[in-house]
C-alpha cells in the first residue's frame, strides 16, 4: 500500500519521534510501512544496530545493502556472520549493472577515482547510487544509519524526512540523535555483531580501495576517500552532488538513467 506523506507531516513526525528512542521510530515506520520500507545498511556499526532493534520488532524486516563490486572481503564475510546470527533475515544484495561497470571501466581504468573528484563521483554514481536509486523506486521508505554527529553534512538531518533526491519517499533516520558512543553501547550491551575491519583501527566502512583506518583523534569519517581535500566526504547517496564535471560523463556511460 502507498503511503503519502508530505512535508508537513514528516515535519511533525519528526517533531513526534525527535528525544524519542531509536526503537519507537522503527516500531511506528515497521508498522506503517510493512515491506514497502527496507534498512539501507553497508555493514558498519550503525547497520548492525538497527538490523538488530528493527529484527527484534519484526524479523521479517527487509534489508539491503549495495554490493559495489569494490568492497573489502571482510564486508561480505561479515553479511554472512549477519544471516547466522539472525536467522530467516531478509537481506538483499544490490549490485550495479555490469554492462554499466564495464564501460566505465573501459572509458577510464579501474581505480579511476584516484585521478580527481569529479572520476571518484563518477565510480561512486554508477556503482553505488544508481543501484541505490533503483532499489528505492519500488519502496515507499527506507530507513538509513545517518547520525548528526558523522560530518558536517549530517548536522541537520531529522528523523524523519522527504527524499527529494529518491522520487519524495519516506526516509527515516532513527539514530540521527545517537553519538558514536550511544552505538557503541548499544552494540556492547546487546551483543551484537561488529565489522571485523573496526578492530583493526577503521572508524567508517566503504569500498577497499577508498577506506583506510583513522588515527587516534581524527575524524570517524577521515579514512574515506583520504587523498581528497575541499572535497564532500559523501558519495551522493544521501545529497545531490552538483559537480558539474561527471554528469556528462555518466551519461555517456549509463544513458538515460544518469
Ligand atoms: S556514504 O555515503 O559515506 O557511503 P556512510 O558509509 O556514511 O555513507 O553510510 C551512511 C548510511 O548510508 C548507512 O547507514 C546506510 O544506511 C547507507 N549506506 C551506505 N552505504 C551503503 C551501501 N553500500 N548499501 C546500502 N546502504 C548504504
Ligand atoms: Fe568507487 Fe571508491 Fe566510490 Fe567505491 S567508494 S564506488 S570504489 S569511488
Amino acid at each position: 500500500m502507498t503511503i503519502l506523506l508530505d512535508e508537513l507531516d514528516a515535519g511533525e513526525l519528526a517533531i513526534r519521534f525527535e528525544g524519542e528512542e531509536p526503537q519507537a521510530l522503527l516500531e511506528w515506520a515497521l508498522g506503517e510501512f510493512g515491506s514497502d520500507i527496507a534498512i539501507s545498511t553497508a555493514f558498519q556499526i550503525d547497520g548492525s544496530v538497527l538490523i538488530d532493534m528493527a529484527y527484534a520488532i519484526d524479523p521479517c524486516v527487509r534489508v539491503f545493502s549495495v554490493d559495489t563490486g569494490r568492497l573489502p572481503v571482510e564486508t561480505l564475510e561479515f553479511a554472512d556472520a549477519l544471516r547466522l546470527r539472525y536467522p530467516g533475515l531478509q537481506l538483499e544484495i544490490l549490485e550495479p549493472d555490469p554492462e554499466h561497470v564495464e564501460r566505465l571501466v573501459q572509458l577510464k581504468g579501474p581505480d579511476l577515482f584516484r585521478d580527481s573528484v569529479e572520476n571518484r563521483l563518477l565510480c561512486c554514481n554508477v556503482r553505488k547510487v544508481i543501484p541505490l536509486t533503483k532499489h528505492l523506486d519500488g519502496l515507499d521508505a527506507w530507513i538509513t544509519g545517518l547520525r548528526r554527529d558523522q560530518w558536517a553534512t549530517r548536522t541537520n538531518i531529522r528523523k524523519v524526512e522527504i527524499d527529494h533526491d529518491h522520487g519524495a519517499i519516506v526516509k527515516i533516520n532513527p539514530l540521527a540523535e545517537w553519538s558514536g558512543r550511544d552505538v557503541w553501547t548499544y552494540l556492547r550491551e546487546n551483543d551484537v555483531p561488529i565489522h571485523p575491519l573496526y578492530a583493526r583501527g577503521f572508524t567508517s566502512i566503504g569500498c577497499a580501495p577508498c577506506t583506510r583506518a583513522t588515527e587516534a583523534g581524527e575524524d570517524e569519517r577521515a579514512g574515506r576517500w583520504w587523498w581528497e581535500t575541499n572535497a564532500p566526504k559523501e558519495c551522493g547517496m544521501h545529497c545531490s552532488i552538483e559537480h558539474g564535471g561527471f554528469e556528462h560523463e555518466l551519461h555517456a556511460i549509463v544513458g538515460k538513467h544518469a
